[in-house]
């Protein structure tokens, strides 16, 4: 049994791990039982109670945490809809951060405050905080599924040309993923986006490059992966929130890919990618969103086990 280093550790933008880290958490991510718990061994988290507060909407995060948390023996407490906690009353969210942690092992937080989770940690006393989605500032624990997906489907996670379209300003997986690409070496970031939806500079990187979104039917023949995302509608400001800025990415366009270039996408798509490009081999972001049950599980069990058995 190994002292385990990333025991308690929070994990709120994705460079709070380093790439060791990163790797031992998608090292984990392969032996992790998924949905299939064969061995008895793998209730790894019996015992522990993981507490959620989502205060914006989720299917995929949520379910697989839950789905994660369940499969490993773990159990989960809800803080549910906000009307029915005492912030309904005025309780201020440090107390409510205080309280919950004095209960369980961990919070799985999502809001649509950027500084909710850095806020959380102060108050919750060395029960490690994950960021589940932090307003449109980052999803780092996205970002280690979709690294988990690139390593599975390419076989590495450096040398690559990545294209990265659609609502970079907005869209916080985007942000942890450039961030989490630039630790590995010789990757590039062709960023494409509609006017006025651009990477902010606080997430560039040396990986990155400015891209003139229309050309992507000429660049798309040289990326190894395409990672596609929706314009977050909700988060518009109302200056732009009525403008198209609406792509699609269709059959036609994958033809002149790679036949090994994988696409990719954190999921809702909205209009992005056409139903009939679900059927080409390529289409990776089914399977890249299921891949979140084992690399989540790998995460819990790496924050919240004393010694690491496997
Ligand atoms: C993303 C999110 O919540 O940021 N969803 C997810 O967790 N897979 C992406 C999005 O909503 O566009």
């Amino acid at each position: 049994m190994n002292e385990n280093l990333l025991y308690k550790k929070s994990i709120i933008q994705i460079d709070d791990y380093s790439r060791s880290e990163i790797e031992l958490i998608l090292a984990h991510s392969e032996k992790m039982p998924g949905k299939d718990p064969f061995f008895p061994q793998t209730k790894f988290l019996e015992g522990k109670i993981i507490d959620l507060a989502f205060f914006e909407p989720s299917t995929r995060t949520r379910m697989s945490f839950e789905h994660a948390i369940k499969y490993l023996g773990g159990s989960i407490c809800d803080l549910g809809d906000l009307d029915k906690t005492s912030l309904k009353k005025g309780e201020s969210f440090e107390d409510t951060i205080k309280i919950i942690s004095g209960y369980c092992n961990a919070i799985i937080l999502r809001s649509s405050d950027e500084k909710a989770c850095i806020e959380a940690k102060k108050y919750s006393d060395g029960v490690p905080i994950i960021n589940a989605g932090n307003g449109s500032d980052e999803h780092p624990t996205q970002a280690l599924l979709d690294l988990y997906t690139i390593k599975k489907k390419l076989g590495r996670l450096d040398c690559l040309n990545v294209g990265i379209i659609g609502d970079l300003k907005y869209g916080r997986t985007v942000h942890s993923l450039v961030k989490s690409l630039s630790i590995f070496e010789g990757n590039t970031c062709n960023l494409l986006s509609p006017k006025g939806l651009e990477l902010p500079e606080k997430y560039f990187t040396k990986s990155c490059i400015n891209c003139e979104f229309s050309d992507i039917n000429d660049l798309i023949k040289d990326f190894d992966v395409l990672y596609a995302t929706r314009i977050q509608k909700e988060r518009l400001p109302n200056e732009i929130k009525d403008e198209n800025y609406s792509y699609e990415i269709n059959q036609k366009m994958m033809d002149n890919a790679k036949k090994n270039m994988i696409l990719m996408h954190p999921l809702p798509r909205i209009n992005e990618i056409t139903a009939e490009v679900d059927m080409d081999p390529r289409a990776a972001y089914f399977e890249q969103a299921k891949n979140g049950l084992i690399v989540r599980q790998a995460l819990l069990y790496s924050i919240l086990r004393k010694k690491i058995i496997l």
